[in-house]
């Protein structure tokens, strides 16, 4: 039997969420309403070597999923290569990423035959002056197109992601569902996150993931069974009709129960929740390829480590000041 990727609360492990870049060209009102500040004097992000390293000790632990992140994972200059590097580690998988969509309609094809087969996109809002006020981009129309190409390009996996928020977007809801429908689509409402960038505009505008719930259900959707091995979304459906919706409730009850992940930042710290750590610092063991079993073994100790939930319910957001420093 392979080795396994497991933590002292019967919790198993076979996805990373790998960040590329701490780097965004978005200023998301939740996540950095001043935009990215470039903090002087950090190390240069992984290479594609180290990255290579990397995955493959993670996939000699049954690792088998990797998730690329940001910051915008498409602003780094060597995404496709890393791309072609991780889909080719035996033993991965599945090669997904998550991304504001920025210049997705000109690269979809790429990111198919590098390897990409599952793309999730940030779409806050389904009109264009207020997602401009979102994301201070007036860029809606090139992310659906974008989404498009993505799907023409033969991505198989794509979905939407909606961080609904109180007298923001919450209105919206009913537009996103037509949306969804519409477009026999999968869409996931995200439940705001306080951060330590954020801890006023949380205050007035987060909106709890069971509110979001109780508004999809007397809609008329129902949650789906959940799979094994599932992450944090419950689906639901409309029977009968196209469409999913998911709901990302991370202060719902027993959240962290099913958590599946492990993230690793761009500068190759691993961290083992989104937040409460400083991340542990793997760099020294990517320099070449012969310490791979001291890095192997090394991931294997420290996850065993891993806390069995985060404490956002008591206010504390640890050392996270936003979700693009550790992709989300
Ligand atoms: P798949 O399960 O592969 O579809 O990925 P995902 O839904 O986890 O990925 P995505 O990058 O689209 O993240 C969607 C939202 O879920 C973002 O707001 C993430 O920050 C949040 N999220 C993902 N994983 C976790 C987690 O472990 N804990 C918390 N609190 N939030 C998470
Ligand atoms: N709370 C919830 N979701 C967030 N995201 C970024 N910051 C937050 C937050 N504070 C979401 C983005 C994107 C995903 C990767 O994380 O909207 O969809
Ligand atoms: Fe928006 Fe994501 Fe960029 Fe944060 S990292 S500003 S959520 S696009």
């Amino acid at each position: 039997m392979a080795q396994q990727l497991t933590d002292g609360h019967g919790r198993r492990f076979e996805y990373l969420r790998l960040s590329l870049t701490d780097v965004c060209n978005f200023r998301c009102s939740y996540c950095l309403p001043d935009g990215y500040r470039k903090q002087a004097g950090l190390p240069a992000s992984l290479t594609v070597r180290e990255t290579g390293r990397l995955i493959a000790a993670f996939a000699r632990l049954g690792l088998w999923k990797v998730r690329l992140t940001g910051g915008e994972p498409s602003l780094r200059p060597e995404l496709l290569d890393i791309a072609r590097t991780v889909a080719a580690t035996p033993g991965i998988r599945k090669l997904a990423m998550t991304t504001n969509g920025y210049r997705l309609a000109s690269r979809a094809a790429d990111y198919a035959a590098a390897g990409i087969t599952a793309l999730n996109v940030s779409v806050d809002s389904l009109d264009p002056a207020r997602f401009a006020a979102i994301t201070g981009h007036d860029r809606l129309d090139e992310v659906l197109d974008g989404i498009a190409a993505a799907r023409l390009a033969g991505i198989a996996s794509i979905k939407l992601n909606s961080v609904l928020m109180r007298g923001v977007n919450d209105d919206e809801l009913e537009g996103f569902i037509a949306f969804v429908q519409r477009h026999d689509l999968s869409l996931r409402f995200i439940e705001v996150m306080r951060t330590n960038d954020n801890p006023d505009f949380f205050a007035q505008h987060h909106l709890a993931g069971a509110e979001i719930a109780a508004r999809l259900e007397s809609l008329g959707w129902r949650p789906l069974p959940r799979e094994a091995g599932a992450g944090p979304a419950v689906d639901y459906a409309r029977p009968g009709e196209p469409g999913r919706i998911g709901i990302i409730a991370p202060y719902s009850k027993d959240f962290c129960a099913s958590c599946n992940r492990l993230r690793v930042s761009a500068r190759g710290k691993l961290h083992l929740c989104l937040f409460g750590d400083h991340g542990i610092d793997l760099r020294p063991l990517l320099a070449s390829d012969d310490q791979i079993e001291l890095l192997t073994a090394r991931i294997a100790a420290l996850t065993a480590t891993k806390a069995p939930a985060h404490r956002l319910h008591a206010g504390d957001s640890g050392a996270t000041p936003h979700l693009a420093s550790i992709g989300g």
